[in-house]
């Protein structure tokens, strides 16, 4: 667990989530994603890849609380390959609407970019402004992504 000011935050991985309270996460990923979300079916299918210990899953849910109340949540998977396809996807980010603009968005990523090996991945729509912290902490996008939906 590492603190800043009355912000802590927390990781868990296959290896350490017993203290975890999964549907809370996942309900406030539901909310605070906002237009950007999923279905929370979704959410929850993500978070159970992170936590699987299972041959090329996992990943790792990081968790930001302030009086013990969510404030901020992440969700990373492994791939499970290297090189040709980056070995992490990061597919949710949140941050509650009253404690956006002071860091703990950026702080999360952060986190997740410094306990992971590899590459990692992302998905933002183009006029999201999330845009600017990935941008921030030296993603780039080299390229446009086309996905045949069914
Ligand atoms: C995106 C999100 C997680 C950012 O969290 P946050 O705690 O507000 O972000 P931070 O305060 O850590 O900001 C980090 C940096 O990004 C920039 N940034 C973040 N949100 C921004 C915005 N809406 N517009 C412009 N810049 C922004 C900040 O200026 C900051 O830069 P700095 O370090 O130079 O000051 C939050 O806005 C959110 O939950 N949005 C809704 C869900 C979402 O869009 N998730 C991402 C889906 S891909």
């Amino acid at each position: 667990m590492a603190d800043n000011n009355s912000i802590s935050y927390h990781t868990y991985t296959p290896t350490d989530h017993a203290s975890l309270n999964r549907d809370e996460v996942l309900d406030f990923l539901f909310e605070h994603l906002d237009e950007y979300g999923d279905q929370r079916q979704d959410i929850a299918k993500c978070m159970d890849y992170a936590l699987s210990d299972a041959e090329g899953k996992g990943g790792s849910v990081l968790v930001a609380r302030e009086n013990d109340k969510v404030v901020g949540a992440l969700i990373l998977n492994n791939t499970g390959m290297k090189g040709y396809i980056p070995e992490n996807i990061l597919v949710y980010v949140a941050v509650h609407g009253s404690t956006r603009g002071k860091g703990v968005g950026k702080q999360l990523v952060q986190m997740a970019i410094d306990l992971t090996q590899g590459s990692i991945a992302l998905h933002v729509e183009p006029h999201n402004p999330a845009r600017k912290l990935y941008e921030k902490l030296g993603f780039t996008n080299k390229y446009l992504e086309y996905r045949l939906t069914r």
